[in-house]
């Protein structure tokens, strides 16, 4: 972790301290002091995430009221369409709050097209098109030239690092 700050630190990729506490909150607002605060970090294009988000929404409902349940998306450097996942849900959280956990369900729904072999000989570009389209299903097809700007917007991109970061600090 050292070397990791470290090469973060020398390669100036510093961030400022974001403006609020990382992740997506499910359902409830944390109420902290009186629940224990359960934070998952899932990878939209991971099966091992996806499998584990059904015990977990389940494990939310049974505990209900003592369990708060936080989501980091988070980009395993394997999962060669990860961070684009992950950024669209950024974008998406932007343009339509309600429209995270619709979008992260959808991702696990959706992931096998995503894996890094069938999408092997696709560009970046044609990966992008396609999540915005899957995406803008549960945005709101209305924020179809906001998403895709999205996609320029450093933000976005600072966001989907900074759930990474976190996930190793
Ligand atoms: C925002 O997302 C929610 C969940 O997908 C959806 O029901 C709602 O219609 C969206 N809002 C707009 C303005 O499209
Ligand atoms: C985003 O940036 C790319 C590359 O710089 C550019 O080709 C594209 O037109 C831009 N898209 C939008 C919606 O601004």
């Amino acid at each position: 972790m050292i070397l990791f700050l470290c090469f973060s630190l020398c390669k100036s990729q510093l961030h400022p301290i974001p403006a609020k506490i990382d992740g997506f909150v499910y359902k409830k607002p944390i109420v902290w002091g009186e629940s224990v605060v359960v934070e998952a970090f899932l990878d939209p294009v991971c099966s091992d995430s996806r499998d584990s988000w059904l015990p977990l929404k389940q494990a939310f409902d049974y505990y209900s009221g003592q369990l708060s349940l936080v989501v980091h998306p988070v980009p395993m450097p394997y999962h060669s369409n990860s961070f684009t996942a992950c950024r669209s849900l950024h974008i998406a959280n932007k343009l339509n709050s309600s429209s995270f956990y619709p979008l992260l369900e959808l991702f696990f729904e959706t992931q096998e097209k995503y894996y890094s072999a069938p999408t092997y000989g696709l560009s970046r570009a044609i990966i992008v098109a396609d999540m915005t389209k899957l995406a803008l299903t549960v945005v709101g097809e209305s924020f179809s030239t906001a998403f895709q700007s999205g996609f320029n917007d450093s933000s976005t991109d600072r966001a989907a690092r900074i759930s990474f970061k976190v996930r190793i600090i």
